[in-house]
């Protein structure tokens, strides 16, 4: 795992409320805004520039380049996506319900078939690889939803982590213990017995354990309190710190856009603009878009 990490200040991740998008009218009427505001392109927009993807991607850990993919034959959600994450890196994903944020990460964790373009990590082509394939090369992925075995214990959780490698055990444990002091406190707790942000760690932890060089965490603070939104953006920088790059999908764009060193608004399955997290949340048409009247205050 590297250890390399970009020196960042330490950004406030507490106490603002929660601007998420609702609904798919929402959603519509973004898209529109999106467009109008001039954020991004159609998905029909062929012949799109891709240079400057091209020229800051070189370095990347993890890389997609013009990935189409879908559920559907003939429907595509993602519409030739262009993403990366170097070493080291916190990548935030925001944009409205239904972008394809959760699918993009899906394809990149080869869930749904890419019908088009390229999932590369360092530079190897992992295209289409299955998920435990992915995970033994240092790829982490913790879903939206069900992503505990609630009659297993914590402890049984994170050895479910390591089943390709049990030998790990042991020093996985104590990594991600490490991390988590509560989780092997309470390591014979059952999961389906913990909290709602308590279960958020134990997922976490799991996808841990095998000491992953990227991190895909899908809306880890949803269905949070405010407080536990709080810890699970104060722990996935801790994670990052100790040397896991992490690729974050929220809606809770304001806070993860606080904590990531750069960010993509993703609009119709096409990453319709990054740029650091600093820059994306004083960008006026993202507060417009995306951060609400919040943002502004
Ligand atoms: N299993 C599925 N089968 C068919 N269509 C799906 C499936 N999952 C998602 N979709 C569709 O793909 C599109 C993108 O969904 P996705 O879950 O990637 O959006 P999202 O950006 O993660 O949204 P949210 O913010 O609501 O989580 C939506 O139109 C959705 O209806
Ligand atoms: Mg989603």
């Amino acid at each position: 795992m590297s250890t390399h990490r970009p020196a960042d200040d330490d950004a406030d991740v507490t106490g603002e409320a929660d601007a998420r998008t609702s609904g798919t009218a929402a959603g519509t009427e973004q898209d529109a805004a999106v467009k109008a505001a001039g954020l991004g392109s159609s998905p029909q927009d062929s012949g799109r520039d891709r240079s400057e993807h091209e020229r800051l991607a070189t370095e990347a850990l993890l890389r997609t380049d013009d990935v189409i993919a879908g559920y559907v034959p003939g429907v595509n959600i993602l519409n030739g996506c262009d993403f990366y994450v170097n070493d080291g890196e916190l990548v935030g994903i925001i944009g409205p319900n239904g972008a394809g944020k959760s699918t993009l990460l899906k394809a990149i964790f080869g869930l749904i078939r890419v019908s088009s373009g390229t999932v590369r990590l360092r530079g190897e082509d992992i295209t289409g690889l299955k998920a435990n394939q992915l995970v033994a090369k240092g790829v982490g992925f913790v879903p939206q939803t069900n992503n505990v075995f609630p009659s297993l214990t914590i402890e049984e959780n994170l050895e479910m982590g390591v089943y390709q490698s049990p030998r790990k055990f042991k020093q996985s444990f104590d990594f991600v213990t490490g991390l988590f002091p509560a989780l092997g406190d309470r390591r014979a707790q059952r999961a389906g017995s913990l909290s709602g942000g308590e279960r958020q760690m134990v997922a976490m932890g799991r996808a841990l354990m095998m000491e992953p060089s990227v991190l895909l965490l899908d809306e880890p603070s949803a269905g949070l309190s405010p407080a536990l939104q709080d810890e699970v953006f104060v722990r996935t920088r801790q994670i990052n710190r100790a040397g896991v790059s992490v690729i974050m999908v929220e809606q809770n764009a304001r806070r993860c856009l606080q904590i990531c060193d750069r960010g993509y608004v993703l609009d119709q399955g096409r990453n319709a603009y990054t740029a650091s997290g600093k820059d994306l949340i004083n960008d006026p048409k993202v507060i417009e878009l995306y951060l609400g009247t919040l943002a502004k205050a």
